[in-house]
């Protein structure tokens, strides 16, 4: 229950409630006191002293002092007026007000409001230079004269993103910020992320896309600009008038500058932010501490990786196929072309003849009407989407367990998790916001954390306990680590009993899973099983999170069922920061399937075998439905080439390089009769089309996206398409019409409203409970209701109990010793998936141009490599050409091949088309070949301006009691009080 108490404010008596600040109290009661380093997203930083109020007769900051029963608060008496307008005066010392030329004076400039506030009209401390240059990369720039020293940046970058790249140098004469030990920025570990400039109260560190460009008269050279300064200075005398000339141009750039809320495109976090925009250009990306899965967050992706929308790359018409060239065509052309060749195969050999791939980076609207074409339209269930290649064996482990294939909470319940368990998942890169939430969670409130994994990304550096099971081993360690709590007693029996049926059976299959069995098959020491299965005993909640790691092997699904298994024996489901956590990869992988686009199941996860769901299907849609289940992506490819599929309509998804095994891809490719793709780019996969049509990214479009909590968050549409280029639920509908279908959605909400009212764990999701930063996570009852926490009372299943399933484990692929390089494969920070985004983010690729190959020393020793030497790879499949970077984070005979590359140097030319048993998912991670050293020496692929090179400097926080130890540090309230006791004698 929460403690409330009164106190007297101001002379008069109030309620407060314990525990919460002074500050938070004030702002409650709509008493102005200025408070410049406080973010409510960071907490009290304790630098800018602008805060001081009276409490009890002693001056103190409110931001970090609680208030207490029976307190006596004082905030507007001339002495606290005077301690806060010294700190105040202290801050324009560091600050120069020339709001009407500057780029920030955009209504939200903290400074500029306190100055106005406070009624402050003169400085007596005057604006000096810290004599020292405005540092700047091709992100964003830092000028230390405007630099008031509040430390929000440090904060952020130390505490919130924990890159911990920043800190103030409180020893120099007149500190600053600084990056590392006193580097430059791009010879710094800065990862540009961008938080540093999000929270930033000024334009001391600022997004270059907003240079020259914000203001009406902001876009003068930097020659030119102190000049401007000047004038502005002298014509707006005393601060009233700057005041009021400069509130006149921000309220003239509210005309022209675009504000427009969005959801990131890259990965499965689901960031959302607002977008601004002048025209086409972007100025900056500004996320709002009310998103829900990200609140001030983003990752560089995120921030900066917006340049592609711009491109002139961009596919802007339809284009067909002539011989070898492509020729531009009018909508109408392709359309008629379209309609002629599906009729023409479906007519002579068969609706199934034909199949459809959605994309996981289109909305879930999207992704509900591909489905609808294939099934109501065509009357195929031959449709599929991405998550093939890297969730569904997440998803089918965790539909044999516990009913439903999504995150068991929200990323928070990650963050208050006692124990973080990271299995094959290179989270600081794939998922960076979400493993900034751990990374505080360690740092700050001793969450433990375990990494499993056989490279030393990130994380597993960071880990308490970081393991190195032989590849493809996970199942035999975490069935002997599930045994070994058995053994001991140490699992959930009451959970157990109440919540989980086949308890006798799976215990019995586990008993070969001993501590031995495992020390022998994965190499983990006895000492780190039980040290893994006591940490999770000891832990109130653990929260299990894996991904391609686990997913991508020939017993995905069994390893994931082993996971779940896990968690359920130990009690961690059913209770918030607990759970099973599969990290989707994409940003709408998760919606994608969700929405239908699979072969045997209708939106929501309901079977197309199922007579009554299917019955509900047909009187919505007006048509009889399929009833057999249809091929998964990789069955397609089989059929293609085995002559049973001949026209593929695929969107969004460059399958021709991110498939295994692409040789054999896109040999399947050149056999189809007639082969639709539909792209913003001109991918490697549009080179096997027949006809490409243009789509428009997201932020030409509305929708809705689902992230990996399950949680629904609508986009708004920020640009006018490009050219001819349409939405992908408009060209899908322009399809289904041509072939008869009679559709007239004017919007995608209409979409969404016919979805839900087919799928009962959609029910109650419409566009207006998702306005603005609303967001639903599924399940979502009629009534609005959503499920944060996936399972409360019971689960999906038959009597409302999970299963435990029993897996044995299935060996990863054997090679010819000739094939003696094990090669790991995954994601880049930097760059998403293959690159045809991020590669066009001129700032990106500065910084990482190209792939590169990760070789361990031992192997470089031996092998002569060292970083710049170009080698070749040959697996039975194909071979690449890559240049090598030298690296701790791998070890002994295995390399690392991130997947950034469409080029020579794509990892799919390596992989194979073994799969897993149960979902098909291609086991991109079970993959050898032998190397060949092609070029000794060569320029490093990784420029050394990578924030790979850079020398972090971990600390807490900003270290503000350096400040006050400074010589020239005074508090004002000590200021104040000595001023009065003078002049009172
Ligand atoms: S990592 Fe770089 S961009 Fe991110 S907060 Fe730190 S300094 Fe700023
Ligand atoms: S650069 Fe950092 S310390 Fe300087 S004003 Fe901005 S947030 Fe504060
Ligand atoms: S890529 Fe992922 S972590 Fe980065 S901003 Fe986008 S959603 Fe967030
Ligand atoms: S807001 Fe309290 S010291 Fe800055």
């Amino acid at each position: 229950m929460v403690n409330q108490f009164e106190v007297t404010l101001n002379g008069n008596k109030e309620n407060a409630e314990g525990s919460e600040t002074l500050l938070t109290f004030l702002n409650k009661m709509e008493v102005e006191v200025p408070s410049l380093c406080y973010h409510p997203s960071l907490g009290p930083i304790e630098t800018c002293d602008t805060c001081i109020v009276k409490v009890n007769g002693e001056y103190v900051r409110s931001c970090s002092t609680e208030i207490k029963p029976g307190d006596i608060v004082e905030t507007k008496s001339d002495d606290v007026h005077e301690a806060q307008i010294i700190a105040m005066d202290r801050v324009l010392g560091n600050h120069e007000l020339y709001c009407t030329v500057c780029d920030y004076n955009n209504g939200n400039c903290e400074i500029h409001n306190a100055v106005k506030e406070m009624k402050i009209s003169h400085q007596e401390t005057p604006h000096t230079s810290k004599e020292s240059p405005v540092q700047r990369n091709d992100f964003y720039r830092y000028d230390p004269d405007q630099c008031i020293l509040c430390g929000r940046c440090v904060e952020a970058c130390q505490d919130v993103q924990v890159t911990e790249t920043l800190s103030i140098d409180w020893d120099l004469k007149r500190p600053r910020v600084i990056w590392d030990k006193n580097s430059p920025i791009d010879e710094s570990s800065c990862v540009n992320c961008g938080h540093c400039s999000t929270v930033c109260p000024c334009n001391a560190m600022m997004e270059v896309g907003m240079e020259g460009e914000a203001g009406f008269l902001t876009g003068f050279r930097e020659e030119a600009m102190r000049p401007m300064i000047n004038i502005t200075k002298s014509v707006e005398t005393g601060y009233e008038s700057l005041m009021t000339i400069s509130d006149v141009e921000a309220t003239m750039r509210e005309e022209r500058i675009k504000k427009t809320k969005t959801v990131c495109t890259y990965c499965g976090v689901g960031c959302a932010f607002d977008v601004w925009t002048k025209g086409r250009q972007v100025l900056k990306v500004e996320p709002q501490a009310e998103a829900p899965a990200n609140g001030i967050s983003t990752c560089v992706k995120g921030k900066f990786g917006w340049d592609f929308v711009n491109s002139e790359e961009r596919i802007t018409r339809p284009l067909i196929r002539e011989g070898n060239e492509f020729r531009e065509a009018e909508w109408e052309e392709a359309l008629d072309l379209i309609e002629n060749k599906f009729n023409k195969i479906k007519k002579e050999k068969g609706s199934d003849s034909l199949a459809f791939i959605s994309s996981s980076k289109c909305t879930n609207e999207e992704s509900y009407l591909m489905q609808k074409l294939a099934r109501a339209v065509i009357g195929t269930n031959n449709v599929d989407n991405c998550s093939r290649y890297c969730q569904s064996p997440a998803t089918m482990g965790l539909w044999r367990t516990v009913g439903y294939g999504g995150d068991s909470g929200g990323i928070g319940d990650i963050a208050k998790s006692e124990l973080v368990i990271s299995i094959g998942s290179n989270t600081v890169e794939s998922h960076p916001v979400l493993a900034t939430r751990v990374k505080r969670a360690q740092k700050l409130n001793g969450q433990k954390v375990i990494v499993a994994d056989i490279r030393k990304h990130e994380l597993a550096d960071r880990a308490d306990l970081f393991v190195k099971p032989a590849p493809g081993s996970d199942l035999v360690w975490l069935s002997a680590v599930t045994k070994h709590i058995l053994d001991k007693g140490w699992h959930d029996d009451e959970f157990l009993q109440k919540h989980v049926n086949n308890v006798d059976e799976f215990i019995e299959s586990l008993e070969p899973y001993t501590l031995e069995y495992a020390e022998e098959v994965t190499h983990l020491s006895k000492e780190e099983l039980k040290w893994i299965a006591e940490s999770i005993h000891e832990a109130q909640t653990t929260c299990i999170l894996w991904a391609m790691g686990v997913t991508q092997h020939g017993g995905g699904s069994d390893t994931s069922t082993a996971i779940s298994n896990l968690l359920l024996v130990t009690g961690n489901y059913m209770k918030p920061a607990a759970g099973a956590y599969p990290l989707r990869g994409h940003n709408n992988v998760q919606g994608a399937s969700d929405f239908g686009s699979m072969p045997d199941r209708f939106p929501g996860y309901q079977f197309v075998t199922d007579d009554d769901v299917r019955k509900r299907f047909e009187a919505s849609w007006g048509t009889s439905l399929p009833a057999k289940p249809g091929l998964n992506n990789h069955e397609m490819v089989e059929a293609i080439h085995d002559g049973y599929l001949n026209a593929l309509y695929l969107k969004g998804e460059d399958m021709g390089i991110v498939d295994a095994n692409i040789n054999y891809v896109q040999s399947a490719f050149e056999k189809l009769d007639f082969f639709v793709v539909q792209d913003v780019f001109f991918s490697k996969t549009c080179q096997y089309a027949d006809v490409v049509l243009p789509a428009s990214p997201s932020f030409e479009k509305e929708g809705t996206f689902t992230n990996t909590e399950r949680r629904f968050q609508r986009l708004y549409q920020v640009f006018e398409p490009m050219g001819e280029s349409l939405p992908d639920w408009k060209i899908i509908m322009e399809i289904a019409n041509t072939l008869g279908a009679d559709w007239s959605y004017t919007h995608p909400s209409e979409i969404m409203d016919e979805a839900a009212s087919l799928t009962p764990i959609f029910a109650g999701v419409n566009y207006e409970r998702l306005e603005g930063y609303n967001s639903l996570q599924w399940p979502v009852a009629e009534d609005g209701t959503d499920s944060p926490l996936l399972f409360t009372e019971e689960f999906p299943l038959p009597d409302g109990k999970a299963k435990l399933h029993p897996v044995e484990w299935t060996k990863p692929l054997e090679f010819e010793e000739e094939y003696d390089i094990h090669v790991n494969n995954g994601r880049l920070l930097e760059h998403f998936h293959e690159g045809n985004l991020t590669y066009k983010s001129k700032a990106i690729s500065g910084k990482t141009p190209s792939v590169f190959l990760e070789v361990s020393q031992e192997l470089a020793d031996d092998r002569g490599i060292e970083d710049g030497t170009k080698v070749k790879l040959t697996s039975p499949y194909g071979s690449v050409k890559v240049s090598c970077v030298v690296t701790d984070r791998v070890f002994g005979k295995q390399v690392y091949l991130p997947m950034n590359t469409s080029g020579e140097g794509a990892i799919n030319y390596l992989t194979s088309s073994h799969s897993d048993k149960d979902t098909d998912t291609p086991a991109y991670k079970e993959i050898s070949a032998k190397m060949e050293v092609l070029e000794s020496k060569g320029e490093s692929p990784l420029p050394r301006n990578n924030h790979r090179y850079g020398s972090p400097q971990p600390q807490i926080g900003v270290k503000v009691e350096e400040k006050w130890a400074r010589k020239d540090y005074v508090f004002p309230g000590d200021l104040v009080k000595e001023r009065r006791a003078k002049k009172h004698g």
